[in-house]
Order: C-alpha cells, then structure tokens, then sequence
C-alpha cells in the first residue's frame, strides 16, 4: 500500500493580503460614503452596492475561518488554544457590529440623507473599532499558525466554504477586488480552481463589469 505525499503548507500570508480589502473599504468610508450628496441616489446605490458586498464578504470570511481552518488549527496545535480560540471570540464581538453597520447601508441606500449617511459612517467607524484589532492580532499571531498546519487543498476549502456563504449580489466584484490584492500565481490558482462556467463569466464578463464598477466608484 502506498500513501500520498503530504501536500504543501500554504503561504498564509495571503490572508494578510486579502484583509487589505476591508481596510482600504473603511478607509475609503469617509470620502466615498461622505461624498455622496443627501438625495443622490444613484451614486448612493452604487457606493452602497461596493459596502454591502464587501460587508457580505466580511461574514463570509469569519463564518468560513470558523468553520474550517480554526477547528483544525486547534486539533493541531492544541499548545496555541488561547490565540486561535481568540480569534473566533473577537470574530463574535464583531459581528454585532457588522449588523448594525448592514442595517444602517441599507437604510441609507434606500433614502440618502445627511442623517442616514452620518448614521451609517458612525456604524462603520465602530465596527472599524473592532474589525481593525481583530486584523491586526490575527496577522501577527494566526497567520502564523496558519503556516505551520494547513495545506493549499485545506485553505482551498477555507475559499470555497466562503464562497458558498456570500450573500452578496455582485461576486465578480468581490472576486475583482481579491485579486488587486492577491499575487498574480494566486489569482491564476483561484482561477484554476473555478467551475467552468464562472470562469468563462469572470475572464469574459465579469472582469469588466468590475473595472467598470470600481472605476466609476474610485472616480
Ligand atoms: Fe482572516
Ligand atoms: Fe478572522
């Protein structure tokens, strides 16, 4: 009988790469949401388009580290309970946050005044509060362990389990906006690695669809 090679740990600090989608999003809040004149609907539902599915990617992320590579990370490196228990346990003071910072986009989109957009960049601010400390213990004391213990099969799990949970609208944004942050050998495995038909829509379609969006949003 023979047993499969071990496959390669994967490089974890992607993670740290693909944080940099939600801090440059909160960053961004106070020009591209504090810009958008009371009344503007449509530029309010295309900035408030960019929140809700980075705000989506957010759940989708936390939801997927929980349910994959920290059960195992603990099965694994029981001697790092503390740091990785940590992680789930801010990802949970986050979320509350995260609601409330949904809620307030929604109501702004649907009626942008200066009373709705203020509410919704004081929700941000406060999930920034959070959000920001969780990124930065996470960076320097999980990615770490990530690297010790999880493979690429394991951490293409982590992807694909997120994706499974995004509830945003507009996937070919969000998977626009990891790969300006990822390095281009890890955006061709995320291409390998999608069914057929989303790739043909990502490199024939979607790829545009998000230049077009970002462009005008970063206008
Ligand atoms: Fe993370
Ligand atoms: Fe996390």
């Amino acid at each position: 009988m023979t047993t499969s090679p071990p496959l390669p740990l994967v490089d974890a600090t992607a993670m740290i790469r693909f944080h940099r989608i939600f801090r440059e999003a909160l960053d961004a809040a106070p020009r591209f949401i504090g810009e958008v004149a009371a009344g503007d609907h449509a530029r309010a539902d295309h900035v408030g388009g960019y929140y809700a599915n980075v705000l989506a990617l957010l759940h989708a992320h936390h939801e997927a580290e929980d349910d994959t590579i920290f059960p195992w990370m603990l099965e694994r490196l029981p001697e790092h309970a503390e740091l990785i228990n940590r992680g789930n346990a801010e990802h949970e003071a986050v979320v509350g946050r995260l609601e409330a910072a949904e809620e307030a986009l929604v109501s702004w989109r649907a009626a942008p005044s200066d009373g709705s957009r203020a509410e919704l960049l004081s929700t941000l601010d406060t999930l920034g509060e959070s959000l920001i400390e969780h990124l930065d213990h996470e960076e320097a004391d999980v990615v770490p362990l990530i690297g010790q213990c999880i493979d690429v099969a394991e951490w293409g799990a982590m992807s694909a389990n997120a994706f499974q949970r995004f509830s945003g609208d507009k996937p070919w944004l969000v998977i626009g906006l990891i790969q300006e942050q990822l390095l281009p050998t890890e955006n061709a495995t995320m291409e390998a690695n999608m069914p057929p038909p989303a790739r043909d829509f990502w490199l024939g379609t979607g790829r545009g669809m998000f230049e077009e969006y970002v462009g005008a949003l970063r206008s």
